[in-house]
């Protein structure tokens, strides 16, 4: 999986900024502000994936203009896919010509933010699940699609409480179950690749015993289970719990609280890890994504990591750079660090949203 070319137009604040990629490392480099991060947004929404940053396609847009431009060559498997998304009013997106075809690139996003994968909220974890699966499975992207859809209408209705909608939010309930059904499926088979992985890749860095399962709506053990096989299970769930959603005016049937627990040593990571414990985990974590995507395709995702290195000791940062070796990397970072130097890596150069090769 290579993403060998880049051009973002009219997006925030690049005019016109381009990007030819090496197979290896590519060094984003410049002072604050000048579309470091600007390049790996871009890069991240050939994925499919929605903004890390943005919460919607109009923050992207530069001030004044009418509409965003990315276009990109991916290649994966030998083949070269040329990507155009244009963002504004409304998305359209082409790959080859195609309209609204699937967006080929794989890529796994590391920023200092995801350091709080272990410490922060379960929110942070969903994300990370989201992300990593969605690019596996498309299936996976659309019932999450679908289940974000319904959960907003469900809690619509729930908050507004007009009893004229209590049919609708039957139908709405069971639809909700059947979508998080296959969400729950999937999370729960990535979820057992990743307990079979991160362990191992934590003990290389030097860390404790980790472990981590995943965890759903009470009462529900999807272990073994079909889609078809959890939805009763589900619906059962809402049942028991549909007087009390009317009555707080709020949906507390689903799988929008789903969480990974995590620990190290058999202490919840998310209570006792010190700060340097949940980076080593955040980092296992991203790394064994990064095998699971590996072993499920073939190739290895491009690495697009946001100026984390500085966040990590030397010792991380030498583990973390050796992990990745083999694949493409984009690593932004304020001076070059000697990150190009240790990795033999092409440097780019950012400066008011234009880019500069070497
Ligand atoms: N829609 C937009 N139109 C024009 N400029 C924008 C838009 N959105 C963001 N910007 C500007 O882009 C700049 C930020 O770019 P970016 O985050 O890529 O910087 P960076 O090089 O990663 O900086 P740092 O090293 O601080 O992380 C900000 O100054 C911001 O004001
Ligand atoms: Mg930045």
């Amino acid at each position: 999986m290579i993403l060998k070319k880049l051009r973002a137009e009219d997006f925030r604040l690049c005019g016109d900024a381009e990007c030819v990629f090496e197979p290896g490392v590519n060094v984003i480099c410049g002072i604050n502000a000048q579309g470091k991060t600007t390049l790996l947004e871009a890069a991240w929404l050939l994925t499919g994936q929605r903004s890390f940053r943005a919460r919607s396609d109009k923050e992207l847009v530069r001030f004044g203009a009418e509409s965003a431009r990315v276009s990109a060559t991916v290649e994966t498997d030998g083949r070269d896919f040329e990507c155009e998304l244009i963002l504004g009013a409304r998305r359209r997106v082409t790959v080859n010509g195609v309209k609204r075809a699937p967006l080929p690139l794989r890529a796994i996003l590391f920023s200092p933010t995801d350091l709080d994968l272990v410490r922060g909220g379960a929110a942070e974890r969903r994300r990370f699940m989201d992300a990593a699966i969605s690019q596996l499975r498309p299936a996976y992207a659309k019932a999450l699609a679908e289940a974000s859809r319904l959960y907003e209408h469900k809690t619509r209705i729930l908050r507004d409480g007009d009893p004229a909608m209590l049919d609708v939010l039957e139908d709405f309930s069971l639809r909700y179950a059947a979508a998080c059904s296959r969400l729950i499926y999937y999370r729960n088979a990535w979820c057992r690749r990743l307990a079979e992985t991160a362990p191992a890749v934590h003990k290389a860095i030097g860390g404790e015993t980790l472990e981590l399962s995943y965890k759903t709506v009470t009462g529900v053990d999807p272990e073994g289970k079909k889609p078809s096989d959890i939805y009763p299970l589900l619906v059962e769930h809402w049942r028991a719990h549909r007087e009390a959603e009317i009555a707080s005016g709020s949906c507390l049937s689903g799988a929008h609280k789903d969480d990974i627990e995590l620990s190290l040593d058999g202490l919840s990571a998310r209570t006792y890890a010190s700060q340097g414990q949940a980076r080593t985990a955040a980092l296992s974590l991203k790394l064994a994504e990064r095998d699971i995507s590996t072993l499920d395709t073939g190739s290895p995702p491009v690495m697009l990591l946001d100026d984390v290195l500085s966040e990590l000791d030397p010792r991380r940062q030498d583990f973390f750079l050796n992990s990745i070796a083999g694949g493409q990397v984009l690593i932004t970072c304020c001076e070059d660090e000697g990150v190009s130097s240790r990795t033999g890596g092409k440097v780019l150069t950012v400066e008011a949203g234009r880019v500069r090769q070497g």
